[in-house]
């Protein structure tokens, strides 16, 4: 039998999400106790303490299904984001809500216009929905809103903005984001993913929420798995514009979001303080890791987020030379660069040791 009949045959071509490799995995590989994993862009530290009581004073109520609606964790972020809540949707990570906000405005033959490099759930997108992809390059690292401009046609549906950008951390600044809001048609629908927007200490950087209005077509999503360290809860939120909000509402799991992670998301946001020590702490390890590399001649864009785009001519020897340093980073396929989870205080010297050694292997970076 053939399963071609069966499976959709656009579907032949695409590659399942790669994640970072696991610690256990390079412990086994390398025989090496300690393994620092810098490779996904998590949370070096726990959920805060609130989100872990919360998923305690859950575990006993498992036997229930959570509120479909995940009503109280929506009011909540409505009240913080100024917004109603009827405007707020909610995932098992935001990458779950860029796929439904992506199911729900594409049909095939649409376009969907993104920076490049970028977040690898965009083109993955494009690729589940049979829609046609336009990638447009970053220019010196950084989106080039008029080239993205000028790639919207009577057939783009969607563009996506990653401000900070991964894998580059860098952002665009407020006059691009203007101009972008200005100039994209309205047939176009804006989603700006601010998965690192807790980090961001720029004063040049545009707060998506600010132009929010619940009536042009502009989304703002992020999550919690990055400052807040619940990436293994899976829980991540969208400021969507009703009509789009009740159509994911309608095509979403009836039960997307755990009990647990609607709890633990519910306590973290009252935290404010740590959210505000986090940052700080990952300032200080970015620091920390740029003296590092500039002492060692290592060259990087300097970064918003809690990751740093090291520039390399050799990424996959650098990449395999960490690793067997106990580093694990993340490679990016025929890219020169290799990109860097900002570490923990504790892990920072470890990492700085780990570069020097690479460094005085190879020569150079
Ligand atoms: C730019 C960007 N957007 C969205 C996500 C999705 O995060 P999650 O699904 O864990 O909320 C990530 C995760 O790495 C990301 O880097």
């Amino acid at each position: 039998m053939s399963w071609d009949a069966i499976i959709r045959p656009d579907l032949a071509g695409l590659e399942p999400y790669r994640p970072g490799l696991r610690a256990s995995e390079v412990r086994e590989r390398t025989g090496r106790e300690r393994v620092i994993k810098l490779s996904s862009n998590e949370s070096p530290y726990g959920p805060f303490p609130s989100a872990v009581a919360a998923i305690a004073s859950i575990a006993p109520r498992l036997n229930r299904y959570p509120d479909g609606s995940s009503r109280a964790l929506r009011r909540k972020l409505a009240s913080g984001l100024g917004i109603s809540a009827e405007e707020v949707v909610v995932g098992a990570g935001s990458n779950e809500l860029l796929r439904l906000i992506a199911q729900a405005v594409l049909t095939p033959g649409d376009e969907v216009v993104y920076a490049w490099p970028s977040f690898v759930v965009y083109p993955m997108v494009c690729g589940t929905f049979g829609v046609t992809a336009v990638p447009v390059p970053l220019k010196d690292g950084v989106h080039d809103v008029d080239a993205m401009l000028a790639a919207v046609g009577k057939r783009t549906k969607l563009m996506f903005l990653c401000n900070p950008n991964n894998p580059t951390g860098t952002i665009y600044g407020r006059e691009a984001f203007a101009k972008v809001l200005a100039g994209v048609p309205e047939h176009v629908l804006v989603v700006v993913d601010e998965a690192y927007f807790e980090f961001v200490t720029s004063a040049e950087y545009p707060n998506g929420m600010e132009a929010f209005d619940g009536e042009r077509p502009l989304v703002v999503a992020r999550t919690f798995s990055k400052i807040y360290g619940l990436a293994g809860a899976r829980v991540g939120y969208a400021a969507v514009p009703k009509p789009l909000a009740a159509a994911v509402d309608a095509i979403r799991e009836p039960f997307n979001v755990s009990s647990l992670a609607q709890a633990a998301a519910h306590y973290s946001i009252d935290d404010e303080a740590e959210v505000r020590r986090r940052r700080a702490s990952n300032q200080e390890q970015k620091a920390y890791l740029y003296s590092s590399f500039d002492r060692l001649g290592i060259r990087y864009l300097p970064s918003e987020a809690n990751f740093v785009w090291v520039v390399t001519e050799r990424p996959v020897e650098a990449f395999e030379a960490l690793l067997a340093e106990g580093v694990i980073v993340r490679g990016f396929g025929a890219a020169d660069a290799l990109r860097v989870t900002v570490p923990s205080a504790e892990d920072a010297p470890a990492v700085a040791a780990a570069f020097e050694a690479v460094v005085g292997r190879l020569g150079s970076l």
